[in-house]
């Protein structure tokens, strides 16, 4: 299936301007079943990442993309000001860049944050999976699961989304090498090429021990720093670890005592084969 790079390991440097341009921008499922969709700006704030100062920096507009093959940069799109929304927020308020004092009063506060929202009303579902340098693999506000590639031209858009029984999606891991899409409703499934050369999602969600079958819903997951495991919240509150997927295997590792584990943090930069989850509970962390 075009786009789908499982096997593609092309030496590629990415300017990290397009991530940035990536996260802010937004899905439009109507353009889905066209043959080449294409991204919708909607809104004129978008960051960039500054490497020295570790920080996101908003960026003025008219922004250039640019993408650099050796050292060789060629600029491959533009991010313009979108006329309409420029009026509408200058009208209302100043937007203070980061660093710099903020006069921006409380109320003030208010009224920003509303206006932010406007401008990307709803922010669920959105996550980024980065496969290799040319593929990243995005589930859109729509729940919508889709790969933007560099087909060694230009970027482009390969949708992959779940069969509609699934619902919408919220995140995909990549665990040795295998794709695993989270959905809403808490099913895992696994994107496996099928007979007929086509992408196809299988449902893979765990289950508990042979006395009881019911499946355990995930709530979030993360995938270790060498790729080689993914550790799951379940929906009751406990953490899951796979450690392997030809068979499937699952160490189930319950809940900590007195609290839940809402959500998980990978921190092998810090301590190789250590976890941290955090619980809604007592809002305490715990170590795994
Ligand atoms: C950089 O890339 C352009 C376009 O692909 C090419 O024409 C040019 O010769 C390249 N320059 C260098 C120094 O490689
Ligand atoms: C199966 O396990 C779940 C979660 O631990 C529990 O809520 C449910 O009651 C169990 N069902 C049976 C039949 O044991
Ligand atoms: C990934 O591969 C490694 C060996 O390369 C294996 O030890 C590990 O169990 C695999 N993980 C999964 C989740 O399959």
């Amino acid at each position: 299936m075009a786009g789908f790079y499982v096997k593609f390991f092309i030496r590629f440097f990415l300017s990290v301007h397009f991530f940035a341009v990536l996260v802010y921008s937004v899905w439009c499922p109507s353009e889905f079943r066209h043959i080449n969709p294409n991204f919708e700006q909607k809104t004129n704030r978008f960051w960039e990442f500054e490497e020295q100062s570790n920080s996101w920096v908003e960026v003025e507009l008219p922004f250039d993309l640019v993408s650099c093959i050796n050292g060789n940069c060629t600029k491959v799109g533009s991010i313009s000001q979108m006329k309409q929304q420029e009026e509408s927020l200058q009208g209302r308020i100043d937007i203070p860049e980061q660093g710099k004092n903020s006069k921006v009063m409380p109320g003030d506060r208010a009224l920003l944050d509303e206006s932010s929202n406007i401008v990307l009303p709803q922010r669920k579902r959105i996550s980024l999976t980065r496969m290799a340098e040319i593929s990243i693999w995005v589930t859109g506000e729509s729940g919508s699961i889709y790969e933007r590639f560099w087909n060694g031209v230009q970027w482009v858009i390969a949708p992959h989304d779940l069969p509609i029984s699934a619902g919408p999606a919220v995140s995909v891991f990549i665990v040795n090498q295998t794709f695993i899409a989270l959905s809403e409703a808490g099913n895992l499934y696994q994107l496996q090429i099928s007979e007929s050369s086509q992408a196809v999602w299988i449902e893979c969600t765990p289950t508990h021990t042979e006395t009881n079958s019911s499946l355990i819903l995930i709530k979030s997951g993360v995938v270790s720093n060498d790729g080689k495991r993914a550790y799951f919240t379940t929906i009751g509150g406990s953490l899951l670890e796979l450690i392997e997927i030809k068979p499937w295997r699952w160490i189930y590792h319950g809940r900590p005592p007195g609290g839940n584990a809402a959500a998980v943090v990978n921190v092998a930069t810090v301590r190789p084969d250590v976890v941290f989850t955090v619980s809604a509970v007592p809002g305490e962390i715990f170590m795994s």
